[in-house]
């Protein structure tokens, strides 16, 4: 992607990161944590090159397209490529649907310094300040307590009636039961507050 088209993606920045449009360079450590087993441990497969590539297009084009959407995460200090973060549009047919979720994905050596929950955060606040929306959901399977606390820290919540089975998932996987989490506009604003920045 030209960096004239990644001029229109809007660049966020929190205490520690900056979320910003893809580069050919992400290419290479976005393939390697695709390709990484314990990035990967609550998907079916981890990603080939090929497959990592086509899902940085993707990511791209709708960025480029819609001016938000999931960005590629850089750590202010030393300027790494470490993940992505952000919102997209629930493309499968779902109860809650049609719904945006807010995500993330980095690199192992990235964990542990709270940096998806703050670029997350920062999502959150374009997704209900910028385009308005009313709720984020996020989703993931029980297994993945590591996603499911970030949810929670986020202040998003859980009915356990919503939990339910991905339709991409294959039948019989143990990864296809998902819980759901939702967090309303109005109770973003009680809890994280439109001023915060990480
Ligand atoms: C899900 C994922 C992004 C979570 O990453 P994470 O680093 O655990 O989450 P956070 O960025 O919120 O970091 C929280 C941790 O940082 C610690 N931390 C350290 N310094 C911190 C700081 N300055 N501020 C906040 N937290 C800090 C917290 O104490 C917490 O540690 P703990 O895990 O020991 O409790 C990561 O595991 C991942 O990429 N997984 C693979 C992809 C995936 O499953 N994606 C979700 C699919 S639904």
């Amino acid at each position: 992607m030209s960096e004239a088209a990644n001029a229109e993606v809007p660049i966020i920045e929190t205490n520690r990161l900056v979320l910003r449009g893809w580069r050919p360079t992400d290419r290479e450590p976005f393939a390697a944590l695709n390709a990484d087993a314990r990035v990967m441990e609550h998907f079916p497969v981890p990603l080939t090159r090929a497959e990592s590539d086509a899902l940085a297009d993707r990511i791209t084009t709708h960025l480029v397209t819609k001016g938000w959407g999931l960005w590629a995460v850089e750590r202010r200090a030393g300027g790494a490529f470490i993940g992505f973060t952000g919102l997209a549009e629930v493309t499968f047919d779902a109860l809650f649907g049609p719904a945006i979720e807010v995500g993330w994905r980095l690199a192992r050596d990235a964990w542990g310094f709270g940096y998806a929950t703050e670029g997350a955060r920062a999502a959150l606040r374009f997704g209900f300040q910028q385009l308005g929306l009313e709720e984020i959901v996020s989703f993931t399977s029980p297994r993945n307590v590591r996603s499911v606390a970030v949810m929670e820290r986020l202040g998003m919540t859980r009915d356990p009636a919503d939990d339910f089975d991905h339709p991409r998932v294959p039948v019989g996987n143990p990864l296809r039961r998902h819980v759901l989490y939702r967090l309303r506009r109005t109770d973003w604003r009680a809890t994280a507050g439109p001023e915060s920045t990480t």
